[in-house]
């Protein structure tokens, strides 16, 4: 009979943990929402010790979840343990994380302490978190590069405690697919209580190896597999799921495995996760990389029209890509709008129809023909930019030369009442409208990051703008979106005004009630 692999995602922690900006509560929740129904067994909603922003965000996504059980991630601390319940109490099924360094580096130059007190400290945290659930996951941290002897010792420790996962990380990528499945393969055999527990791996990519040591693991007898939606995290990544889905399900014969995973629900998925995270997905990136399932060669363009299996081992169908790109003009209806985004897989809850109508017609006004891309897009960028305008751009006004001073002028409404008029001149069209910004709201930021993609293709795709910027040590992220790259340009800083205005009356908020 063939057995199933609990997919575990860490999206929401060890990949948010890697990103440039931190996601706001909004995003984190439609995140959440789009892996409850991609079908993943638990999400690991994040790190709640870590802030209150972290903490609030668990507690609602806690809140919403309802099939997927929800984790939250604690240091063997008592603290950090009752912060972790505290943030989950309001799931249906919750579980909490435990980590602790185990190998001799992290035990001596990172905890400062000796094996037997990694051991008492990790006893007494499951204990201690036992009162909270009976599902305690306990993870090693850098398994990999663990003494054997001292990783049998603490995982018979922490099961008679009660930890009902062990989780063994290949915290620095260090490992290969051999030596990782030799690791699980000696655990089976020489930890006694072994059978109490479901193991799991937990891979990072440092060498590129982190989808094949997880095989190698499901190969040995791990039964739960943690990752990320498209490989992200700390440095070069984590485990990118969606590659060992699919792995699991192409070889699902010689394997014997199955998922609970809706495979359709995985490019999407893969998408939103890509788009909130401003994290762009390489093209050539295995299973949801544009170029994924799109073929170049004569030969084999021939063959794939012959019979698709020649030159493809998955039917991108069953992971949700849809190949017709049907256009929809400023003669389409709503309802045409609707329909195409139910073809396309997205379900009402995912956008809002009104809005992301009125944006379709102004789109279409301007560019004639609106493809799927640029319905996601927009209805993406809405869903992300979900935020309360305080400050809307009213007016922009640039002149830029070759090889001269741009000049930009603007009117920014500040609230309802306000308009605040501004001019400034750079060296480039963006920074003059930048500049004549900063001089309206006067916040003292710093820009640290600016990306611009065409959205689409051809020459009238959708320029789309993605910024980080720092504001008293914090990042903030905005995103900005129009046909005009420089229109795109103000409204992602116009996006990313309006965040710290909301932050710093939010603080306001908070001095108030102290
Ligand atoms: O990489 C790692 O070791 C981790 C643990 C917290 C599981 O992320
Ligand atoms: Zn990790």
């Amino acid at each position: 009979m063939k057995e199933k692999i609990i997919i575990f995602d860490t999206t929401l922690r060890d990949g948010e943990q890697a990103l440039p900006a931190s996601l706001n509560s909004n995003e984190k929740i439609q995140i959440a929402l789009a892996l409850e129904r991609m079908g993943v067994d638990i999400i690991e909603a994040g790190f709640p010790i870590s802030s209150p922003g972290e903490f609030k965000s668990i507690k609602s996504i806690s809140k919403i979840i309802k099939t997927s059980k929800i984790c939250s991630l604690a240091r063997c601390l008592p603290k950090d343990i009752d912060v972790a319940a505290q943030a989950m109490e309001h799931a249906q099924e919750n579980r909490i994380h435990l980590f602790l360094g185990t190998s001799n580096l992290h035990v001596a130059s990172k905890l400062k302490k000796s094996f037997n007190e990694i051991i008492n400290m990790a006893v007494s945290s499951v204990t201690r978190a036992r009162n909270y659930t009976n599902d305690i996951e306990f993870s090693c941290e850098d398994a990999g590069r663990t003494s054997l002897k001292n990783l049998y010792t603490i995982i018979e420790a922490v099961i008679d405690a009660g930890a009902t996962t062990i989780n063994i990380p290949d915290t620095v990528g260090y490992t290969t697919p051999t030596q990782f499945k030799k690791i699980i393969q000696s655990i089976f055999r020489y930890v006694k209580n072994i059978d109490k527990a479901i193991v799991s791996v937990h891979c990072h990519n440092d060498l590129g190896m982190a989808v094949g040591n997880s095989i190698s693991a499901i190969e040995a007898g791990a039964r739960q597999i943690e990752g990320t939606m498209n490989g992200l995290g700390e440095r070069a990544g984590n485990t990118a799921l969606e590659e060992v889905i699919m792995a699991l399900y192409v070889h699902h014969d010689v394997l014997n495995k199955y998922t609970n995973i809706n495979y359709k629900e995985i490019y999407k998925t893969s998408k939103i996760v890509s788009q909130f995270c401003n994290m762009p997905i390489s093209i050539n990136k295995a299973i949801v990389g544009k170029n994924a399932f799109s073929h170049s060669s004569g030969i084999h363009q021939d063959g794939v029209l012959k019979n698709r299996e020649n030159y493809e081992i998955i039917d991108p169908i069953s992971i949700g890509l849809n190949n017709c790109k049907l256009n929809l003009t400023s003669r389409s209806g709503r309802a045409a709008v609707e329909h195409r985004m139910k073809e396309m897989g997205y379900h009402k809850s995912d956008y809002n129809l009104n809005e992301l109508y009125v944006d379709f017609l102004k789109l279409a006004d301007k560019k004639g023909q609106i493809f799927d891309y640029d319905l996601e897009a927009l209805a993406f960028f809405k869903k992300q930019r979900n935020i309360e305008e305080y400050f809307k751009l009213e007016y922009f006004d640039v002149h830029t030369k070759l090889s001269g001073l741009s000049v930009a002028s603007i009117i920014l409404m500040c609230g309802s009442q306000t308009n605040i008029q501004k001019a400034s001149t750079s060296n480039g069209p963006v920074d003059a409208i930048y500049q004549a910004l900063n001089k309206a709201t006067l916040y003292p930021i710093i820009l640290k990051k600016f990306n611009l993609v065409a959205n689409g293709e051809g020459k009238d795709a959708l320029g789309k703008v993605d910024i980080v910027v720092q504001y008293k040590l914090r990042n903030f992220h905005g995103v900005g979106l129009a046909t005009d790259i420089i229109e795109a340009s103000a409204q992602a800083m116009v996006n990313v005004l309006n965040y710290i205005w909301k932050s710093t009356e939010v603080n306001k908020r908070i001095r108030k009630i102290k």
